[in-house]
């Protein structure tokens, strides 16, 4: 799927360029045609003899040559790349792609690229969370690029910590699901957060659900080609992808309207929402006092994913089930009720799984109870597992 896209590698100066070496050698391994362009600082760390040979083309570093004035042009470079990666991104370089400030080859060739651009930073873990950088990281995927997040582990300066760029096969993975787009042409529902149910105008009922694995799965489906549909209650988190269209919501019932009203229109759903259960009988005008104890009458909500597995056809319906005890049979029999293709299971039994944190612990049971477990992940490698099992149940449809 790589074979014969034409792709640019853009390496700024960090000691991670020496993994670029790796990237080029796979792309080349897979036919792919590669340029190099390289900054001054980048030559520290790489020579541009060792890049030019993996790549097969000249390394390029500087706007032309004071020999014989020969001009490296970005503005062709850009026109004829299919993609832009530009792996090691440094915290300076990230920084002048936000800013829109163009002193070099590299970067030049960033603001006249038409294609994708896939951008995969490598840092020490200190200057991987400065809020100045994850702005601008921030920025970036506004921007339309492709963050390929760093890793955590052992970092140059021995530190352990986010920082280290992403190994090269990860990089080549994410070009070829770009590339591939396995889900060009689906439409995907996903619901996302909490729901608050109102009390009165100043209080709800709401959950510590922060959205994460819902936005990731969304993110995780627009990257692979889909237009998704985030149906979301209130969270404080970007949306990215411009195959993303959000759907605010705040209530249960709101979900469920939203929900209701365009799954027809989708071939998947995933419901990742941590609907509440209940919302109060009545909601009270003005607010209520602290005089007296006090009792809510509270009312069920409508099942979501339920009423979508009573209409659903053709569509892949899957669900989640976050369970304290008994996790396997309660998952199963909402597998059941709600009529879901699949159904992820996390328990908060698990640490590093469920609400709030980063990372989670899924274990996937389809229609014929069968189990797949799948060790602690990041939120985003789990949105991974969870759409390349849809594909798989697509592959087999
Ligand atoms: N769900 C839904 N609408 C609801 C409640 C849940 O769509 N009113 C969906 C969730 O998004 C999730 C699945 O149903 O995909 C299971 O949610 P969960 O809260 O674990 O289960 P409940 O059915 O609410 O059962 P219980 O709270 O009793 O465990």
């Amino acid at each position: 799927m790589l074979s014969g896209k034409h792709i640019l590698v853009g390496i700024t100066g960090g000691i991670a360029a020496y993994k670029s070496a790796e990237l080029v050698r796979l792309l080349v391994r897979e036919g792919v045609e590669v340029k190099v362009l390289m900054t001054e600082t980048a030559k520290r760390f790489i020579s541009p003899l060792t890049m030019a040979t993996l790549s097969k083309n000249p390394v390029m570093i500087d706007f032309f040559n004071p020999e014989n004035g020969e001009w490296n042009s970005h503005v062709k470079l850009g026109l004829w790349a299919d993609a832009y990666v530009i792996a090691p991104a440094t915290a300076n370089s990230i920084g002048k792609m936000a800013a829109g400030i163009a002193d070099n080859l590299l970067i030049t060739t960033y603001f006249s690229a038409r294609c994708p651009v896939f951008v995969a930073p490598a840092m020490d873990m200190d200057m991987y969370k400065h809020q100045a950088v994850m702005t601008n990281m921030e920025t970036l995927q506004l921007y339309g690029n492709t963050l390929i997040e760093a890793e955590t582990g052992e970092l140059a300066s021995g530190l352990e910590g986010k920082g280290r760029m992403a190994k090269p096969e990860v990089i080549v993975d994410c070009l070829k699901s770009f590339f591939d787009a396995p889900f060009l042409g689906k439409h995907v529902l996903v619901t996302a957060g909490p729901t608050y149910e109102k009390i009165d105008p100043v209080r709800f009922i709401g959950n510590f659900s922060s959205g994460k694995m819902g936005y990731a799965i969304a993110e995780t489906f627009a990257q692979q080609g889909a237009e998704v549909l985030l149906v979301s209650g209130p969270v404080n988190l970007p949306v990215f992808h411009p195959n993303i269209r959000r759907v605010n919501v705040v209530s249960a019932n709101e979900m469920y309207e939203e929900c209701v009203r365009l799954f027809p229109s989708c071939d998947i759903a995933v419901m990742c929402a941590a609907v509440a259960d209940f919302t109060p009988e009545k909601i009270e005008k003005n607010k209520i006092k602290h005089t007296n104890d006090l009792t809510l009458s509270l009312v069920k909500t409508p099942d979501i994913a339920a009423e979508l597995g009573k209409i659903k056809q053709n569509h892949i319906l899957a669900g989640f089930a976050l369970e304290t005890d008994n996790e396997l049979q309660n998952a199963c029999e909402k597998l059941k009720t709600k009529n879901l293709d699949f159904i992820v299971l996390n328990s908060l039994n698990d640490s590093g799984a469920g609400f709030g944190g980063d990372t989670n612990k899924i274990t996937i049971i389809d229609r014929d109870a069968a189990v797949t477990r799948f060790p602690l992940k990041s939120k985003k490698d789990a949105a991974k597992d969870i759409v390349a099992y849809v594909r798989k149940l697509i592959n087999n449809q």
